[in-house]
Parts: C-alpha cells; structure tokens; sequence
C-alpha cells in the first residue's frame, strides 16, 4: 500500500509531541503534506515554536504554517495546567526553523485542490483550521478521504463535565467538521483512556533505544505523570490518531451518530455520541500492542 496523504492539525501541547514523532516515523503509512498549527493547549507563539522544534529534532523535511490563534467564535483559553506554559512541560528543544510561507487554512485548500489522491486530514487540536479551510470552499470535502479527529467523548468530558478539550475549544469549528460530508472518524476520551502511560509503560518506552527523539519523548511523558496525580496513568490522547493510520489492526472501530452541543454555556462543546451513521467510532485499543508500536517507532528515530 502507497502511503496516504496526510495533513495533521495540532496544538503541541505534550501529547501532540509525541504524536507528530509518531508520524515522522512512519514514512510508509502517512506521506506527510504538512503540519498546521493552532493555538489550544498553549498560545499559537508556543504551539508553532514547539512544532518546529519537534520537526526539526526528527529532522523531518516537512512544511509547518501558522494557522489560528482563537477559536471561531469563542473566547480562546489554554490548558496550561496539563501542558504547562511552554506546552511541552517544561522540556527545553533546540529551536526548529521558521514557519512555512501560508497561513493554514489557505495551505489546507491549496493542498487538497492540488492532491493526487483524497487526503487524510488529522485533527489533534480545536478543529479551527480545517473549518476555516471547509467553510471558505465546502467542495474541496470531495477530495478528503477521511478526518480523524482526537475529540469529543460519549460521557464525562476532562476540561467540564460534558466537553472534551478539544471539542470545548472550538464546537462551532467541529461542527463545521462534522457536517462537510467527508468521512469522519473519531478518537474520543474513551478511546485514549485505554491507551494509559504508567511508570511501568515509560520505563518500558524507555528501555527501547537510546536515540534523541526516544529519550525526549520519554522526557515529556515523565513530565505529564509528574503533573498532578494519575493513579490510573496518563491517557495518551493524540498518538492514538497517528496509530490508526498506522495500525488500524490495533483498533476495534463502528458507525455511530454524532453531534456536538454550542449551548446552553454548561453543554458548550458537548458531542452527543450514538447508535446510528455518519461517522466512525474507534471503540476498543490492544493497549500493549499500541504501546509495543510506540517503542518500536520512536526508537527508529534519531
Ligand atoms: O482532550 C485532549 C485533547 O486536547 C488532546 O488533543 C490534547 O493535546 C488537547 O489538545
Ligand atoms: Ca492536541
């Protein structure tokens, strides 16, 4: 199988770190397009800086745009509390390049106008700038083959009791998503809950190569478990996505109907998930097996 053609929307952000490095490592699955960037977990300045510096410490030779900073409608609040403040918590990378020329929802059209073969859009943060992109020409949803979204969740949300953070962050853009007509998959709370980073897992992690990208992975992961307290471990939320590219095999998925509440304030963000069509629900992980294919990649790397 030819690799697909991806473009990944993200907000590094300490998960999203770790999914980009996943990505980078998987040249026969994922033909990376481009990286755009959102402002989510951290403000844009630092979501862009902690991209560039995660592509170029993997020496990927892939474009990476600015895209927004804000929500579409909404007022933007960052989860620095998860991520703290620089985003990566608190784990110092050699600065990357500078941002490709193209703002991101100008990069995500020309990309999928100039596609060969429908492309697959992955969504790791507020769903801004591939709304943006869908909302300025709704035809070019013909040319997506899929969007797999980490977003959402069936039950109790993690930044308010009914929302995702993602989901939270721009429902509008989701939205936007959700009705395009390209296929959606998605990537929920309860998806990456199976996929918990313990103690054991990252010595584990660890303990499979000693390459630069192994080792800050390793870094940042010991500095999300050192944040507050996860008796359970850390759901490892946005390599989850990248793993479905990679490994579908690891994944139990089924169509379900989905739809996310704007209103009322309390429901804001809230995705109504359940029997029915529209989109692909990931419902079950082999843990160990994403975990086996965590090491295995990240240690292919510098
Ligand atoms: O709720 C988890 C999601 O929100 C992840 O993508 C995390 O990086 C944050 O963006
Ligand atoms: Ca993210």
């Amino acid at each position: 199988m030819a690799p697909r053609p991806v473009i990944i929307d993200c907000d590094p952000g300490t998960d999203d770190a770790i999914a980009l490095l996943l990505a980078f490592a998987a040249p026969e699955a994922i033909d990376l397009r481009a990286i755009t960037v959102a402002g989510g977990n951290v403000g844009l300045a630092h979501t862009l800086r902690n991209a560039l510096a995660l592509t170029a410490l993997a020496g990927a030779r892939v474009p990476v745009h600015a895209g927004a900073d804000r929500p579409l409608l909404g007022r933007y609040v960052s989860a620095e509390a998860v991520h703290g403040a620089d985003g990566l918590g608190g784990i110092a990378l050699p600065p990357g390049g500078a941002p490709a020329m193209g703002l991101a929802m100008d990069v995500i059209r020309a990309e999928l106008r100039a596609a060969d073969m429908p492309l697959t859009l992955v969504g790791i943060g507020p769903a801004t700038n591939f709304a943006l992109a869908l909302a300025s020409e709704p035809a070019l949803a013909a040319r997506i083959g899929e969007i797999v979204l980490m977003t959402g969740a069936a039950g109790a949300g993690n930044v308010t009791p009914a929302a995702e953070f993602n989901a939270w962050s721009d429902p509008e853009a989701l939205a936007i998503l959700l009705g395009c007509g390209a296929p959606v998959s998605l990537v929920t709370l309860e998806l990456t809950a199976q996929a918990r980073v313990t103690p054991a897992r990252l010595a584990a992690l660890s303990a499979c190569g000693d390459g630069l990208c192994l080792r800050v992975a390793c870094d940042i992961l010991a500095a999300s478990l050192a944040v507050g307290a996860h008796p359970a471990g850390v759901p490892l939320h946005d390599p989850c996505v990248i793993a479905w590219l990679i490994a579908p095999g690891l994944f139990s998925a089924e169509s379900c109907a989905v739809a996310v509440d704007c209103a009322p304030p309390e429901m804001r963000g809230r995705t109504r998930i359940g029997p029915g069509e529209g989109a692909k629900l990931l419902r079950r992980l082999d843990a160990d097996g994403f975990f086996a294919l965590l090491g295995a990649r990240l240690s292919m790397l510098v």
